[in-house]
């Protein structure tokens, strides 16, 4: 059995990973103490003017932020269209290569311009980082994989301020004892900084094939710079699910930023201070984390495409509590929430981005979301505290003593959180997967057991109403992947549910012969899940064990379908069962063939008669397409559903669309 698919580990087990990940790791801390490095070189260099150093610190700061605005588009492209990995190698060189100038060259124009050069480097190898990711791990383990990337980046902060404080004090030891030293630790850190590049670099040139050579976007089509930006944008905004999620991400930065903006004006109306500035900007990163880390693996189950305008949604109502808070205690819990949400909004819209976007988009669409967030990010520090000076303090009394103090930051405050409320409910209105399903009774759902996925081989389900067409399709797809039989190909056992054993062949008959008549729902279900344990532990794990591909023609979800929903059965129930009866074992993937109940009853008609569940009337199989629907729509990592309408050929390519990479990626 593998591991299950929150299992950071298991993403550190697939080939290449590992060295990716500790190559980002490096850059990452590299990224950090470059910052702290060079606000405090840029600190030095400016003398000893209070005003001049303000300044140029300030200058270090603007220009982080303002190359990837405006060479941003430009950024996208080239991540689209280089050869991945030869940006990812060059860059870390580069970025090596500037950071040693810094300190060689030692005067703060230079500063400044290598600062621009660094950022214009990161431009382009950001999006071609995050857009090769889902190159590197199957969709199943992409969720995990985006945490501990996103993990790693912001998380390497903190070992960054410590290794930065540490080099500080090794360098003032040592020239103090060793007159050739250097004595700027900012010049020290800047090396070692260097350094961390350069191995990084070497981490990723040692990973050869494992990293995506080539350009994301086919040679035959290139188009022009500026038409290919203008591609990336328009496919942004023509396609409704990308949009909601790029204006969520963008969002709920801007959420973030108001607080972050506005933060030390609020804690010194509370009278807490530096210190209490501190605690509440370790909060909202602690949540941040803590929402990142762990939030996926509490919610699993629940429709990813819900959880990110939920997330969002919750951010603003946080906000907005936050608003009306005038203690620090209270502050401190709610910016531990508000850090949660958001943390959560976050990881799960840069999944949802790596599963839509296709591959040749992927580094414009990256590209295009960090430039938003910088934009965005610098126009609301800017604007919220001129704002909410603008609006000053007032203060409402309700009797002589007790009143509430409501000025420009809390309605800032107040006005971004009802913002992000709104913009998160408009992102679940238009993603919503599961309409008609409860979000309380798919969190209760979600609590349940996971399940496990075998660690070899690959288990397809085909799932559907009567006259769906699985058979033909599940035929169909086995034909597809054994190809022309040559060498080479894997195996595949093409098998069904009820009835592919022996004893299953007997219950198949019980089960369907009109004959049988009435059976207590409890007794039918029983008799499913007979079938099933027989299939699994004969024909399915074997198969599995060998390494094959196992096509079953229906599954657990027949059951959840017909006997929960259909029989009127609690489901919670009949998947005890179910999954007791397998084992837990679950498919890679379900297909579920969606076809109106009517037309499938239509379409099936057999030669012999209805059997015993055909001759169900059509609201119980419509109830059965409901809850098969509802399956798919709660796990879209594992789902693919097809309009079953379609003409079969059609159908299959769509199902080997999804399929090939995930043999690729498996077998
Ligand atoms: P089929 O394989 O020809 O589609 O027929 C199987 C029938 O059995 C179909 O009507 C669905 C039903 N069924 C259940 O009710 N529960 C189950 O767990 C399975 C596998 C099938």
């Amino acid at each position: 059995m593998s591991a299950a698919p929150h299992s950071v580990g298991a993403v550190l087990a697939l080939p290449g990973v590992r060295r990716f990940w500790a190559a980002i790791a490096l850059s990452s801390l590299g990224d950090w103490v470059g910052l702290l490095a060079l606000t405090a070189l840029a600190n030095e260099l400016a003398g000893a003017d209070y005003a001049d150093r303000n300044f140029a610190i300030g200058g270090v700061l603007l220009l982080r932020v303002l190359p990837a605005l405006l060479i941003g588009p430009l950024g996208g492209y080239l991540a689209d269209h280089l050869d991945r990995r030869w940006v990812l190698v060059v860059g870390d060189v580069l970025r090596a290569a500037i950071f040693v100038t810094i300190p060689i060259v030692g005067t703060l124009p230079w500063l400044f311009a290598a600062t621009v050069l660094v950022e214009t480097v990161n431009a382009v190898w950001l999006p071609t980082k995050d857009a090769t990711i889902p190159d590197l791990v199957p969709p199943l383990r992409l969720e995990a994989a985006n945490r501990l990337v996103l993990a790693t980046t912001y998380g390497s902060a903190l070992p960054a301020a410590v290794l930065f404080t540490a080099l500080s004090a090794a360098t003032e030891a040592l020239s103090a004892v060793a007159p050739w030293a250097p004595d700027s630790s900012a010049d020290v850190a800047l090396y070692a900084n260097a350094l961390s590049f350069a191995l990084s670099a070497l981490l990723l040139a040692s990973l050869g094939s494992a990293l995506p050579a080539g350009s994301a976007v086919p040679p035959e089509q290139r188009v022009g710079v500026l038409r290919a930006v203008v591609d990336g944008w328009s496919y942004v905004a023509r396609t409704p699910l990308v949009r909601g999620l790029v204006a969520g991400v963008v969002g709920a930065f801007a959420a973030g930023g108001v607080v972050i903006g506005l933060a030390r004006v609020y804690v010194d109306e509370m009278g807490a201070g530096d210190p209490g500035y501190g605690v509440l900007f370790g909060a909202v990163f602690a949540g941040l984390g803590v929402g990142m880390w762990r939030g996926p693996r509490l919610l699993r189950g629940v429709s990813r495409r819900r959880l990110f305008g939920l997330a969002l949604a919750a951010a603003g109502g946080v906000l907005v509590g936050l608003s009306l808070v005038a203690d620090m205690v209270l502050a401190v819990v709610f910016s531990l929430l508000l850090g949660g949400c958001a943390g959560v909004a976050w990881i799960t819209g840069y999944t949802l981005l790596g599963l839509e976007v296709p591959e040749h988009l992927r580094g414009r669409t990256f590209a295009l979301v960090q430039s938003l967030v910088r934009l965005v990010l610098s126009l609301v520090l800017a604007v919220a505290p001129l704002l909410a000076a603008l609006v000053g303090q007032h203060r409402v009394s309700i009797t002589d003593d007790a009143g509430l103090t409501f000025g420009g930051v809390q309605l800032a405050f107040c006005v971004a959180g009802l913002l992000a409320v709104g913009a998160g409910l408009a992102s679940f209105r238009s993603m919503d997967d599961r309409p008609g399903v409860s979000v309380a009774a798919e969190l209760r759902d979600s609590r349940s057991e996971p399940g496990t996925y075998a660690a070899a081989g690959l288990f397809i389900a085909l799932e559907g109403g009567e006259g769906a067409g699985k058979s033909t399709q599940a035929r169909l797809l086995a034909e597809a992947l054994t190809g022309d039989g040559s060498a080479g190909g894997p195996e595949v056992v093409l098998t069904r549910e009820p009835g592919d054993t022996r004893v299953g062949r007997s219950l198949r008959a019980i089960l369907l012969d009109p004959d049988t008549g009435a059976l207590s729902p409890r007794t039918e279900t029983l008799l499913y899940a007979a079938d099933k344990a027989e299939h699994v532990a004969r024909v399915v794990r074997p198969a599995l064990e060998r390494g094959a591909v196992v096509i079953t023609d229906r599954y657990v979800d027949s059951t959840l379908a017909y006997q929960g929903a259909g029989r009127a059965l609690r489901v919670d129930e009949v998947e005890q069962v179910a999954r007791w009866a397998t084992e837990q074992l679950r498919p890679h993937l379900t297909v579920f063939l969606d076809l109106p109940a009517a037309d499938g009853l239509r379409r099936a008609l057999p030669a012999g008669g209805p059997d015993r569940l055909e001759q169900e009337p059509v609201d119980f199989h419509e109830r059965v397409r409901g809850h098969f629907r509802a399956l798919a729509a709660a796990d879209p990592e594992h789902y693919l559903v097809v309009d079953a309408a379609r003409p079969p050929a059609e159908v299959a390519a769509a199902v080997l669309q999804r399929v090939g990479p995930l043999v690729e990626a498996r077998l």
